[in-house]
């Protein structure tokens, strides 16, 4: 039997009759889901979004990326100013910020392109880190990112990160997780992180960074920070990489019975 026809019994159906075309892509659709990942900042969640969508074969969205993209955006262009962003000036702006992302790299890691140009780097400074809290904050930016990945989410095989999307984003996402880490252990990580790049600012500096924005991100009146009724938790402080991404697949695994 061919392979095909073999798939397609395993769900029940006939052999292709040439007639329903869109069978074995439907079956591929329902076998894809949406995986939503969210926790505090320097949770490690990115890192683990990032090897489970390399594992499934999955697309990988880093929402918080776009958030970044936006605020540096607004830092380049003069929309923050004397301890405030100019939320008017911004929301008149959003249809002129365009974020997409593409492999680069030697490591084939996804990048972050705003109006086209490569600004992953930028988009990690501590000018970036300190404002795009507040940034997040304004209805107008939550409403047209959403929106962005919610398009991302629409042929389903996507592993997105971020801070709401499990709650609304993708409230129906199959997948959710929802990671936590002590902040004290969030900020050894984004300090190591920071200090590979050339940045050497204090621990405690990062610290006081962590605790502000998580501060800001669970207590926004828009989307804030929580964990979904029907999302799985994971403190990974004491957890490796590899750990981290066995748990994961053996999830994967509950919610898809696919094994990898
Ligand atoms: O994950 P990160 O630290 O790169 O995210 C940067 C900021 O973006 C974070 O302080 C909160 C915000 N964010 C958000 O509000 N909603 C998301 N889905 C992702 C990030």
């Amino acid at each position: 039997m061919p392979t095909a026809d073999r798939r397609r019994a395993v769900h029940g159906m006939p052999p292709a009759d040439g007639l329903t075309p869109d069978t074995e892509t439907l079956i591929d659709m329902e076998k894809k889901i949406i995986i939503a990942i969210d926790g505090y900042s320097s949770s490690g969640k990115s890192t683990m979004a990032r090897a489970l969508a390399a594992k499934t074969g999955y697309t990988y969205i880093d929402s918080g990326a776009m958030y970044r993209a936006v605020t540096l955006y607004a830092l380049r262009h003069g929309m923050i100013a004397e301890g405030r962003v100019d939320r008017e000036a911004l929301a008149g702006a959003l249809p002129s910020i365009s974020i997409s992302f593409r492999k680069a790299g030697a490591d084939g890691r996804q990048h972050t392109l705003l109006n086209g140009e490569d600004v992953e780097t930028e988009i990690r400074d501590m000018a970036v880190s300190s404002w795009v809290s507040p940034v997040a904050e304004l209805p107008e930016v939550r409403q047209r990112l959403t929106a962005l990945q919610q398009e991302y989410g629409r042929e389903k095989g996507i592993v997105m990160d971020g801070r709401d999307i499990g709650t609304t984003v993708f409230p129906h996402a199959e997948m959710k997780v929802f990671v936590d880490a002590s902040p004290e252990e969030r900020a050894r990580r984004r300090l190591l992180e920071m200090e590979a790049k050339g940045e050497h600012p204090s621990y405690e500096e990062v610290f006081a960074n962590i605790v502000k924005r998580d501060h800001i991100d669970a207590n926004r009146k828009e989307s804030p920070l929580r964990k979904a009724p029907d999302a799985v938790s994971l403190d990974n402080s004491r957890m490796t990489e590899a750990e981290q991404l066995e748990w994961l697949m053996r999830l994967f695994h509950d919610k898809t019975g696919i094994e990898i």
